[in-house]
């Protein structure tokens, strides 16, 4: 499929002709204002404290903590670059594991009552990075992100997979090498692990985060168990027992600590696994059962959140005020969470323009904010609008179809991105995302994450060699 790179749309006039004659709905502004009364300047409110402005950090973890789960001074730099971003919302820093065999890769942080104060300077460093470019930091909210990886778990060794599920799944099975049910959690085991998550939210709350994000998103263990349709026993089948897990773990941290506030990552909506198909184009790989996609219709490849909608009232039942809407998993639906002009080197060539899935997410939570006026939204996936990000951010905000605007790689490459456009200061386009995939390619192949082709500190790392010539192997 012919698609222009976005590089290659010299104007907003350009960039919006494209969207019209692709038939890619999203509003954008032709002018982006600045300073203190521009809109994604404005504060909101949310459980009681205010947040400074419309920019969000997305959560993104670079495989560079210690086999002990401890941050390294690469962890440190990453949220001292969030620090410095300009952005008042902080939703979770990375994935944090509650316990170790729910760690995605040996080097992830890991929230024992060892590692406690570590995690606390982590938080610590960010804030210091912030009063120091903005010089407060009573208006800057930062929670952590709670996860266990589920089927994607790979604790010990980073080639090899220890995969814990909630169900089998055919397609999924193969990937990770589940061949019976001995990888799925027995009810037993989730309780305890309900209790794994509480105590890691207690220790949360005493490192100083306001609050933690209980991870429903991306196919990992939260998220599936919203899709557990046909697992038996309290924790699957009907609605109410696939959120149970959910509400347990909000009603024991609510009871456990003092002022947390719990907050949700939720992939709104997935498909069926994609794979590579003729020409490396993605296209759903056969076997695919979409009665276990959550958020999907009866064919697994189109959208219908009415089971979404029914778990945004949940929440707004338990307390939860706050979810970062993201969708699909990076495992097997790319191209619908992470939109990207090159893959990384296990994903596939997108099926459609990327702008289009950008369009997706942003119609997606569109259509949840109307509904669910009483929450706030943060949006992800506007990564791949490029020069255009700002443009559309202040659209979509002004219009009331989100109130935070997500950034995730983004910010790896052009960390200031939010304090330019506050400030008004010339767009630095050599800083700009132009989703490479190498964050994403360089830990599937057991190398530290980061944007080794445009931030100067990656650029000169030793990693990037061994990555270059990863890619080349992989071309040849
Ligand atoms: C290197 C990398 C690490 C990520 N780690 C996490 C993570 O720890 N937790 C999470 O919820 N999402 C993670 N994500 C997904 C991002 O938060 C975000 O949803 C995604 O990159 C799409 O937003 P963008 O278009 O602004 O990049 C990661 C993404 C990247 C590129
Ligand atoms: S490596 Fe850099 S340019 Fe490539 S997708 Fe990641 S942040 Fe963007």
């Amino acid at each position: 499929m012919a698609y222009p790179r976005v590089a290659s749309l010299k104007t907003h006039d350009d960039f919006v002709a494209h969207l019209r004659d692709n038939q890619i709905e999203m509003p954008s502004d032709a002018d982006v204002e600045s300073g203190e009364e521009s809109p994604l300047a404005q504060s909101f409110e949310v459980h009681g404290q205010t947040v400074g402005n419309r920019w969000c950090i997305l959560p993104m973890e670079g495989w560079d903590g210690t086999t002990d789960g401890l941050p390294t001074d690469l962890t440190r730099r990453r949220w001292r670059n969030f620090g410095l971003s300009g952005a008042k919302l902080m939703w979770g820093g990375e994935a944090v594991a509650v316990r170790h065999d729910g760690r995605a890769n040996p080097n992830q942080l890991l929230l024992t009552e060892k590692n406690l104060s570590a995690i606390a300077s982590l938080r610590q460093d960010l804030v210091d990075e912030h009063e120091s470019h903005f010089g407060r930091s009573d208006d800057l909210l930062i929670g952590l992100q709670l996860t266990h990886s589920g089927r994607f778990a790979r604790p010990n060794i980073k080639s090899v997979t220890e995969p814990r599920t909630v169900q089998r799944n055919v397609v999924l099975d193969r990937r990770v090498k589940i061949t019976d049910d001995s990888a799925i959690f027995s009810d037993d085991e989730l309780a305890t692990l309900i209790d794994d998550f509480i105590a890691a939210a207690v220790r949360a709350e005493k490192a100083g985060y306001r609050f933690v994000d209980v991870k429903h998103c991306h196919g990992y263990l939260g998220h599936e168990l919203l899709a557990g349709r046909e697992r038996t026993g309290k924790f699957g089948g009907s609605f109410e027992n696939r959120t149970r897990f959910l509400r347990d773990i909000v009603s024991g941290i609510q009871a456990a600590t003092n002022d947390l506030q719990v907050g949700v990552r939720l992939s709104l909506f997935d498909f069926l696994p994609f794979h590579p198909g003729a020409d490396r184009v993605g296209e759903p790989e056969p076997g695919g059962e979409p009665n276990k996609v959550f958020g999907g219709g009866e064919d697994g490849l189109t959208i219908d959140m009415t089971e979404t909608s029914k778990l945004i009232d949940l929440m707004h039942e338990i307390g939860i005020r706050m979810v970062c809407t993201t969708a699909g998993s990076p495992y097997s639906t790319p191209h619908l969470q992470r939109p990207a002009f090159f893959p990384p080197s296990d994903g596939y060539t997108p099926p459609e323009d990327p702008l289009a899935g950008v369009a997706r997410q942003i119609e997606a939570v569109a259509e949840m904010k109307k509904r669910h006026s009483n929450m706030v939204f943060i949006g992800s996936g506007y990564t791949y609008l490029q020069d255009y990000l700002p443009n559309v951010a202040q659209a979509v905000v002004k219009a009331g179809m989100v109130d935070s605007i997500g950034l995730g790689r983004m910010v790896l490459s052009y960390p200031d991105l939010p304090a330019d456009v506050t400030a008004g200061s010339v767009w630095q386009r050599k800083k700009v995302c132009r989703t490479f995939s190498d964050c994403t390619t360089a830990p599937r192949n057991g190398i530290i994450s980061g944007c080794y082709p445009l931030d100067p500190f990656y650029k000169k790392r030793e990693e990037r060699k061994q990555l270059n010539e990863l890619k080349k192997a992989l071309q040849a």
